[in-house]
């Protein structure tokens, strides 16, 4: 069987075009069979999206596991930021740069399994991580931010309590400050934000 998470997904693709409102704002979205919630916006996605504070959004931006791309098209639209956009599935990243143009933002959509081809660093990664992937490499994601984010950099991501946001969250506030931001329907918006590291206050004091 096939997974979302496939590189390149096996399934017959079979193109299909879903409207989304994301507070009050249209957006035209085509999905497709071997992507993450192809019938259309995740309702954790979108608690994540609907807790965002755009007008605090600055800098640089990662779309981690990018699916057809809500996350980083929405960002984009509501900053004018020119959001980077990563995924480890081939059919995933060719709908989100389709998206992109339909909803006329300017993105930057590259494969990237987990960080290994990305070279800059972040002031927000933003992610519905991808919990099938297996505890071990979503605790990779997730404590391997830190490498990737600026000094305050925030890591903002979505998870389930059934899908044991508890324990992540208790392990995410080892290593950074951790705020949640929005609980919905057993959906937890998580805000973890890099710690200053005790050289670098060092250096600047
Ligand atoms: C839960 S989905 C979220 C998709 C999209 N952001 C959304 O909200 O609809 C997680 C995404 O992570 C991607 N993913 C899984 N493993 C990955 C990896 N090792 N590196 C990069 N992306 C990965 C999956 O392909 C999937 O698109």
């Amino acid at each position: 069987m096939g997974h979302y998470y496939d590189k390149n997904p096996n399934s017959k693709s079979q193109e299909v075009s879903v409207m989304v409102k994301i507070n009050n704002q249209s957006y035209k979205f085509i999905t497709d069979n071997g992507v993450f919630s192809k019938r259309g916006l995740d309702f954790g996605t979108r608690t994540l999206l609907e807790s965002l504070e755009l007008d605090k959004i600055k800098g640089n931006v990662l779309d981690l596991g990018c699916g057809y791309g809500p996350i980083g098209i929405y960002v984009s639209k509501n900053t004018g930021l020119v959001v980077d956009m990563i995924d480890i599935n081939e059919r995933s990243l060719a709908l989100s740069r389709k998206n992109a143009k339909i909803n006329e933002v300017e993105v930057n959509v590259f494969a990237s399994d987990m960080y290994l081809n990305i070279n800059s660093k972040y002031d927000f990664i933003i992610t519905n991580p991808p919990i099938r992937i297996g505890k071990k490499k979503l605790y990779e994601i997730l404590f391997k931010a830190k490498n990737y984010l600026n000094e305050d950099g925030q890591l903002w991501l979505v998870i389930h309590k059934d899908q044991g946001a508890k324990t992540v969250i208790k392990d995410l506030e080892n290593e950074y400050n951790v705020q949640i931001m929005c609980k919905n329907k057993g959906f937890n918006v998580i805000c973890a934000i890099k710690r200053w590291q005790i050289d670098t206050i060092l250096l600047k004091s």
